[in-house]
């Protein structure tokens, strides 16, 4: 099958590419020249675990190409899917829908009769009513579809998410695009037995949203009782195992930590929030969430400075991650940028390495002095804050660590260390819902 997908960021890129893997002809289109020139030769432009060589392979037999030219990928294309960005409006925290309606107005004239367009990019529920009215006004005759099919991907471990999802979302509103996206999905998640959820539309848009709202939810609930566990001498990672293995909890997505951040739960639940309130009706869960989870991060220079005997002006302080989590360069909303802001405010000197991340973080902190490497950003510190658990970081030698160091104060935002095992190499320890 033929299949364009117009937009190269993360969700494009990753989707064509797994497509291209399951023996589709892609076509990945975008706007930037360079963008399309640097992926014709192999460079990839974001950070993605086995993303370059599934790139590599799958442009090397032909299945997956780049171009800046709609006409050539539409051309008997029989899915468009839209991948374009739709990032929160400034003003009003809802999401920029001028990406997915401009690239829906070009597309519109040159889709050909039975193509079915699906918007894969996180859009508000009514979104596809709105596309569908834009593709109408621009084609004078013939027949299209226009479906949903959000995406579920992690930054870090998108394309196993993609070959391996939980379950694919397709919202159609007739026959020929349920048929033609099931028969897309079917045969190669057909030996996993994987559940293809067909809805309509606006319930397929609204169920991603729901989605990222419920995870972020998760999270700030356990990373709440992180904080009860630590006045009353808890351990939340016992509490989180305790109540995980309730099937109806799961164990996953309890890890307590300094608040989430990245490019989606931000995003996505002030833009739930949005449309929300554009309904009238209340979502008091979802709103405590984003301020509980704004408020954490803020706090989390505080479990910093307590750490510091209450005073860190003047101190050294080395954070270790900056990234909003790890495997991935993504710096957007990460917990990293308001911890070191405020430490810098309060008089701290910061130093930070992040095994790939220092360079995007460069372009946001101002006055840090980056490391390449953990031990040498650790040399001389009062402090060392765990912001991100990337595996390297989680292996430090903390002996090593240690001996560097001016003094062995050890923030663990991440529990990624045994707390026993660092106050036994003479550490003093502060983590995340853990009782000191
Ligand atoms: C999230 C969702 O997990 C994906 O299913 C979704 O497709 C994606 O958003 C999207 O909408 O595009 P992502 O933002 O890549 O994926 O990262 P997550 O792994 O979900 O982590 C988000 C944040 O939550 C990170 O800051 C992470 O550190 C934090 N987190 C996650 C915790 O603090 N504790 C946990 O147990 C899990």
């Amino acid at each position: 099958m033929k299949i364009a997908v117009i937009g190269t960021g993360y969700v494009g890129l990753v989707s064509g590419t797994c497509f291209a893997s399951w023996g589709h002809d892609v076509f990945c289109v975008d706007k930037d020249i360079q963008k399309i020139r640097s992926l014709e030769r192999g460079v990839v432009p974001i950070y993605e675990p086995g993303l370059d060589e599934l790139i590599e392979r799958n442009s090397a037999i032909g299945r997956l190409n780049f171009t800046c030219n709609l006409t050539e990928a539409l051309k008997g294309a029989a899915i468009v899917f839209i991948a374009v960005g739709t990032p929160p409006r400034a003003e009003h925290g809802d999401a920029d829908l001028s990406f997915v309606f401009a690239a829906i107005r070009e597309i519109a004239p040159l889709i050909e009769d039975d193509t079915v367009v699906v918007v894969k990019s996180t859009v508000p529920v009514g979104t596809g009513d709105v596309v569908q009215k834009i593709i109408d006004s621009a084609r004078k005759a013939g027949s299209f579809s226009v479906a949903s099919n959000p995406e579920f991907l992690r930054e870090g471990s998108a394309i196993r998410d993609f070959r391996e999802p939980d379950r694919v979302v397709i919202g159609a509103e007739d026959e020929r695009s349920r048929r033609v996206l099931t028969q897309l999905y079917t045969p190669p998640l057909a030996a996993s037995n994987t559940p293809i959820v067909v809805t309509r539309r606006r319930t397929s848009e609204l169920i991603k949203y729901a989605a990222n709202a419920f995870l972020a939810t998760k999270i700030t609930f356990i990373n709440e009782l992180a904080d009860v566990c630590e006045q009353v001498g808890c351990d939340v990672g016992e509490l989180a195992l305790g109540i995980g293995l309730d099937k109806r909890i799961g164990t996953s997505f309890l890890n307590a930590g300094p608040g989430y951040g990245g490019s989606c739960f931000p995003k996505d639940t002030m833009a739930l929030l949005r449309t929300a309130q554009d309904y009238g009706v209340a979502l008091r869960i979802v709103e405590e969430t984003v301020s509980a989870n704004e408020a954490r991060k803020r706090r989390m220079a505080l479990k910093v400075t307590d750490a510091l005997n209450g005073d860190v002006d003047g101190r050294t302080i080395a954070v270790l991650g900056l990234t909003f989590k790890p495997d991935t360069d993504d710096m957007r909303d990460a917990p990293s940028l308001p911890l070191i802001e405020t430490l810098q405010r309060f008089g701290a000197r910061i130093r930070a390495y992040d095994p790939v991340g220092n360079e995007n973080a460069r372009q946001l902190m101002p006055d840090v002095k980056f490391h390449d490497d953990a031990y040498e950003c650790a040399r001389d510190a009062d402090a060392v804050v765990i912001m991100t658990d990337w595996d390297n970081i989680r292996e430090l030698d903390l002996t090593r660590l240690k001996r560097v160091m001016r003094r062995a104060v050890l923030i663990d935002l991440r529990n990624a260390f045994e707390p026993g095992l660092a106050e036994k190499i003479g550490f003093r320890v502060s983590a995340i819902g853990r009782a000191a």
